[in-house]
């Protein structure tokens, strides 16, 4: 299977082209500057040289968080970004995409009104409550999929991964959590390594699903030292518990995604 990569040469892109390489897929890695593909997503004559005579699509180029770009930009690049691969894929029967979205569209990440969820185990369906253009941009990534899905009837898989990272990225990441829980109050906790990030984009590459569901995968387990049902009562006492979360297990309901894609992550940090 041919497959394009965009944003191939990020954090998430780096590990999803070495991994899907791996596997025995053909890979073609795009990324705004990229010796043999490169150039800007917002141009739509960029992405039909892209996809042309591939057999599926990882979109992971974004600008992935709402603080070193001016709103609009965020929003900009990544909405426009993200219709231009969807429908071109789309008319020019393209099967399957895999849109890389982010735990930040349920709304919790960057909110600057310590939102809590309405209710613990955070499925899938939680409304959305953001008020950041990022996480806008990722929920009209997820209603972009849906409408290509429809139209074009093809299968856009959206993952919503939390915080990725390995390495140093990741112990930065775990050093302020660990002096202080409060930290990542608003990413509850949750994380994803890397090399899981990229299987998980490997598994929603093949799996047996179509139409255009939306599915949080991140680790079975948070980035904190203090049991998850402690950190609920300290920073999110408004939050209603309909299953207490066991030891440090992560706040999101991740059963559903694992089941669907037939996945389970197989690297943790403790
Ligand atoms: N980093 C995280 O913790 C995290 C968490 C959840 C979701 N995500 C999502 O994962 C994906 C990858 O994130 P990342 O951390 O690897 O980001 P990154 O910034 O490391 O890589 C993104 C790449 O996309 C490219 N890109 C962005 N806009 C482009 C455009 N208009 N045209 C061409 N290339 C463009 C950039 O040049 C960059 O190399 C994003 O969709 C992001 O929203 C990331």
């Amino acid at each position: 299977m041919k497959v394009l990569v965009t944003g191939a040469n990020g954090t998430l892109g780096t590990e999803v082209v070495a991994h899907l390489r791996s596997l025995g897929f053909f890979v073609r890695e795009h990324d705004r500057v990229l010796g043999a593909m490169s150039g800007d997503l917002r141009d739509r004559d960029v992405v039909g040289e892209a996809l042309a005579g591939v057999d599926a699509v990882v979109h992971a180029a974004a600008i992935p968080e709402p603080i070193s770009h001016p709103p609009h930009e965020t929003f900009g690049n990544n909405v426009e970004s993200t219709f231009h691969v969807l429908d071109l894929a789309g008319r020019t029967g393209i099967p399957r995409v895999v849109n890389v979205s982010s735990a930040s569209a349920f709304g919790f990440a960057w909110s600057s009104r310590s939102v809590s969820p309405r209710s613990v185990p955070v499925t899938d369906e939680h409304p959305y409550v953001g008020d950041d253009a990022y996480g806008l941009s990722k929920q009209v990534g997820e209603l972009t999929a849906a409408t290509a899905s429809r139209q074009w009837d093809m299968t856009v898989v959206s993952l919503r991964f939390p915080f990725i990272g390995a390495g140093e990225r990741l112990r930065r990441h775990l050093g302020p959590i660990h002096a202080d829980a409060a930290a990542d109050r608003a990413g509850l906790w949750a994380w994803l390594h890397t090399r899981d990030a990229a299987r998980a984009v490997a598994a929603a590459l093949t799996a047996d699903i179509t139409g255009a569901p939306v599915i949080t995968v991140a680790a079975p387990d948070t980035t904190a030292l203090e049991p998850t049902a402690n950190l609920l009562r300290r920073f999110h006492p408004n939050t209603k518990i309909e299953r207490e979360p066991a030891g440090f297990e992560t706040v999101f309901d991740v059963t559903r995604g694992y089941d669907l894609l037939d996945y389970h992550p197989e690297h943790g940090w403790r």
